[in-house]
């Protein structure tokens, strides 16, 4: 099945095609009563859009949404809502002499063996044109859960090996102020400075970069979450692994745990709460109502302008050096993305769970 739909109660669908005339979300199973007008939604859609930055796709979208059905007077009435975005500025004119040609690291060749026929134009249904979609259903998403106290926050950890310099507890601390100093969206500022250099450095030799994003959800209460198929930590990483680039997610501590003996990873329990948070506020599955605590570590961007090996449709080896409008990392522009996919999650299982405790 295409699996372009996420979701059980709170149910999100995208559509469209990067070169298409349009891109669009339908979002089932809002409940009615919630204020939403288009600019809530275009206000998160800008935090996304192509071309803030230099390294980012020159590509000019106004990315403007269009609520099709599902509201009125500005309120949420619990019917299907649908979003529309069209695309403007398409121009798959760099597309033509790759056609039949596999990009290395994308979509291109795994598409093709799949169904036979691919719309090579900007990556078609692969491209992160997509990703506009699912934050604008994101945004409705936010609106569910910031009703109940949560916030999410995302910001960039990592950029081209550069780490930001973060205190054990500053994950609690990070504030979208912090966030907002900088067109990276990292909190560390002299890190921002280095990534920064390093991202004009790597699009100056027609290369790209990679990445890890943080996302912090503060306010969430125990108790979310669905054992065993749709724990929170398997819905949050099936949910966030769906966005293009992502290669893995951490949650809490993360791999690292794996060093760890059972004293040192196990966080007390006292009359006070949690003395520390290794598991990232998730156990067995459910939230334990501290902090979730995730990580997204974001691959370099595919396309690039340096010569790589690759094949045609018929086989033959080709060498290909990549033109078009493409960033040169999925950082920063994944990062809205990351707390759409969150918030989306977020938003279900706090659903779900109102349908559990109804009978206590
Ligand atoms: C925000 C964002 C921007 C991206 N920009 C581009 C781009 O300009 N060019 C490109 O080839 N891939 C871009 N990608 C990555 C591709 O979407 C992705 O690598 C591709 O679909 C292959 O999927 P995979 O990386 O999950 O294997 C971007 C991804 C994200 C999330």
């Amino acid at each position: 099945m295409s699996g372009s739909s996420i979701g059980v109660i709170f149910k999100v669908t995208t559509w469209g095609e990067s070169h298409g005339p349009a891109i669009g979300a339908v979002v089932d199973g809002c409940p009615s009563g919630i204020d939403l007008t288009e600019e809530d939604i275009q206000e998160a859609l800008n935090r996304r859009r192509p071309g803030r930055i230099a390294s980012s796709s020159p590509r000019k979208e106004d990315d403007s949404v269009k609520i099709l059905s599902g509201t009125f007077h500005g309120k949420t009435t619990g019917t299907p809502i649908s979003l529309i975005i069209e695309n403007r500025d398409v121009n798959s004119s760099a597309y033509e002499d790759i056609k039949d040609v596999f990009r290395p690291g994308q979509g291109d060749y795994t598409y093709f063996k799949k169904y036979g026929i691919r719309d090579y134009r900007g990556g078609g249904r692969a491209s992160a044109r997509e990703t506009a979609t699912r934050v604008a259903a994101g945004a409705i998403a936010g609106k569910i859960i910031s009703r109940e106290g949560m916030e999410v926050i995302a910001y960039t950890k990592a950029l081209g090996g550069i780490v930001i310099k973060q205190e054990d507890d500053i994950v609690k601390k990070i504030s979208c102020e912090d966030i907002a100093d900088n067109d990276l969206m990292c909190p560390d500022p002299d890190a921002a400075k280095e990534m920064g250099t390093k991202l004009e450095e790597a699009r100056h030799s027609g290369d790209s970069l990679g990445g890890i994003v943080e996302v912090i959800v503060s306010g969430c209460p125990p108790g979310l979450g669905e054992p065993v198929f749709d724990k929170m930590d398997a819905a949050l990483a099936g949910a966030l692994m769906g966005i293009g680039s992502v290669k893995g997610v951490e949650i809490g501590t993360g791999f690292k745990v794996a060093e760890m003996t059972g004293s040192q990873a196990n966080d007390p329990i006292t009359t006070d709460g949690f003395l520390s948070n290794h598991a990232g506020g998730i156990l067995a599955g459910i939230t334990t109502g501290q902090n979730i605590i995730i990580r997204v570590a974001c691959k370099p961007i595919p396309s690039i302008a340096k010569v790589q090996q690759t094949i045609d449709v018929q086989g033959n080896p080709v060498e290909l050096s990549i033109k078009g409008r493409h960033d040169v990392s999925a950082i920063p522009r994944i990062i809205p993305v990351c707390e759409a996919m969150v918030s989306i999650v977020l938003a279900d299982h706090l659903l779900r769970q109102r349908i559990n405790s109804k009978y206590k």
